[in-house]
C-alpha cells in the first residue's frame, strides 16, 4: 500500500476498545461517555481487519485503546494475530498499555509473541500518579512492568510532559527507565478531544526538556527509527535512549507509514486529521473481503499530507473533538 505522496503504510493501531481505568487528565474528563457496546466490533472482526490489512502488505499491528487489557477476552485476538506472525506480512505484534492490568497478562502476551510492549508512565510518586490519572494506582503499574520485564517484554516507557507536574521528574524517570534497560519517550501534549482542564497550562515544549537535560547530559543524535514519529538520542551517561514526539514543534509527517482503525471499525488515515472511512459497513456487509480490499485502497488513496495541531490562546479547544482513547495514539 502506498499512498499518494509516495508512502508506504506498513504499519497498522488498530484500538480494541474505547474504554480504559484510568482517567488522564489531559485524555478524558473524569465522567467519560463510552461507546455503546453494540458499535463495538467483536474480536472475531478485529482479527478479519486486521488481517486484511497484512494480505495488503502491513508488518506491524499495535493493539490500543483506551487501555487494551480491560477488553473482555483480548488474549484471543493476541493469540489469533500473534499465531500468523511469520506465516503472513506480519512481523510484528505489539502493545500499548497504561500498565494496570499487565502483572495478569506479560505471560500470556509473551507466549502469544509480543515482544515489546509501551507502558504510559508519566510520574513515579504515587500522589502525582493519582492526580494525573485520576483512579490509578501506581504500585500495580509498577507490578505490572516488573511482570512484563520478568516475562522477556522489551519495555519503552511514554511520558507525556506536562508543565509544573512532571516537569521536574523527567530527568529521574530516564535515569530509572535506563537503568532497568528501557527505552524512553517524552511525548508533547496533544489538542485531542474534551477535557476537564485547560490545555495551554499542560502543555510543555520539549524543546526545553531538551535544552535542560543537554545541560547536564550527553545527548547524541541517534538513528534509531521505529518507523515511528519520535527522534532518538543516545544519552552518553546512561546508554540509554531517550525519544521525543514533538508534534507540536516540529512536524513529523514526510515519514509517516500508518494509519489508525477504532473499535468501531473506523479508519483513520491521519491521527490529525478528521477524514476517515467506515470499515464496518463493507465487513458486515459481505463475508468474503472483496468490498472491504476496495474500502482499504480507496482510503489509502486519501491519506492526507499531514497535520495542522495548534495550542495557542486563541485556539483553545481542540484540534480535534475525538480523544486519544478512540484513535489509539
Ligand atoms: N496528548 C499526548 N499524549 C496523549 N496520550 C493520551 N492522550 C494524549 C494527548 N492528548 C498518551 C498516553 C499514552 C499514549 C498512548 O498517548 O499517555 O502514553
Ligand atoms: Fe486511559 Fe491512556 Fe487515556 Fe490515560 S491516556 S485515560 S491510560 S486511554
Amino acid at each position: 500500500m502506498i499512498d499518494p505522496f509516495g508512502r508506504q503504510i506498513s504499519y497498522v493501531r488498530i484500538s480494541v476498545t474505547d474504554r480504559c481505568d484510568f482517567r488522564c487528565v489531559y485524555c478524558m474528563p473524569e465522567h467519560m461517555t463510552f461507546l455503546p457496546k453494540a458499535d463495538v466490533l467483536t474480536l472475531e472482526e478485529l482479527e478479519r481487519l486486521s488481517m486484511a490489512f497484512v494480505h495488503k502488505g502491513v508488518e506491524r499491528l499495535r493493539i490500543t485503546g483506551g487501555e487494551p487489557l480491560v477488553r473482555r477476552d483480548v488474549m484471543k485476538l493476541f493469540n489469533a494475530l500473534g499465531s500468523q506472525i511469520g506465516k503472513s506480512n506480519l512481523k510484528e505484534v505489539t502493545l500499548t498499555t497504561n500498565g494496570s492490568q499487565l502483572e495478569r497478562f506479560a505471560r500470556d502476551l509473551a507466549s502469544a509473541g509480543v515482544k515489546r510492549v509501551n507502558v504510559s508512565l508519566d510520574t513515579r510518586d504515587e500522589e502525582t500518579f493519582r492526580a494525573i490519572t485520576r483512579w490509578g494506582d501506581l504500585n500495580k503499574v509498577l507490578d505490572g512492568i516488573d511482570a512484563a520485564d520478568a516475562a522477556g517484554l522489551a519495555i519503552k516507557i511514554n511520558t507525556v510532559a506536562l508543565k509544573g507536574v512532571n516537569e521536574d521528574e523527567i530527568e529521574d524517570l530516564m535515569l530509572w527507565a535506563h537503568s532497568r534497560g528501557f527505552d524512553h519517550t517524552l511525548i508533547e501534549t496533544m489538542p485531542l478531544g474534551e477535557i476537564d482542564g485547560d490545555r495551554i497550562d499542560q502543555y510543555l515544549p520539549l524543546s526545553i526538556v531538551r535544552a535542560h537535560l543537554s545541560r547536564k547530559y550527553s545527548l547524541h543524535e541517534s538513528a534509531h527509527r521505529t518507523g515511528g514519529p519520535a527522534r532518538y538520542v543516545s544519552v552518553a551517561e546512561t546508554s540509554g535512549r531517550l525519544g521525543f514526539i514533538t508534534p507540536l514543534t516540529h512536524n513529523f509527517c514526510e515519514s509517516c507509514n500508518r494509519v489508525r482503525l477504532t473499535c468501531t471499525g473506523t479508519l483513520y488515515m491521519c491521527l490529525g486529521q478528521n477524514d476517515s472511512t467506515d470499515l464496518r459497513k463493507a465487513l458486515r456487509s459481505s463475508p468474503n473481503d472483496a468490498l472491504l480490499d476496495n474500502a482499504i485502497d480507496e482510503a489509502i488513496l486519501r491519506k492526507p499530507k499531514g497535520h495542522d495541531f495548534i495550542i495557542d490562546r486563541r485556539h483553545n479547544s481542540p484540534a480535534l473533538t475525538r480523544p486519544m482513547s478512540v484513535t489509539g495514539g
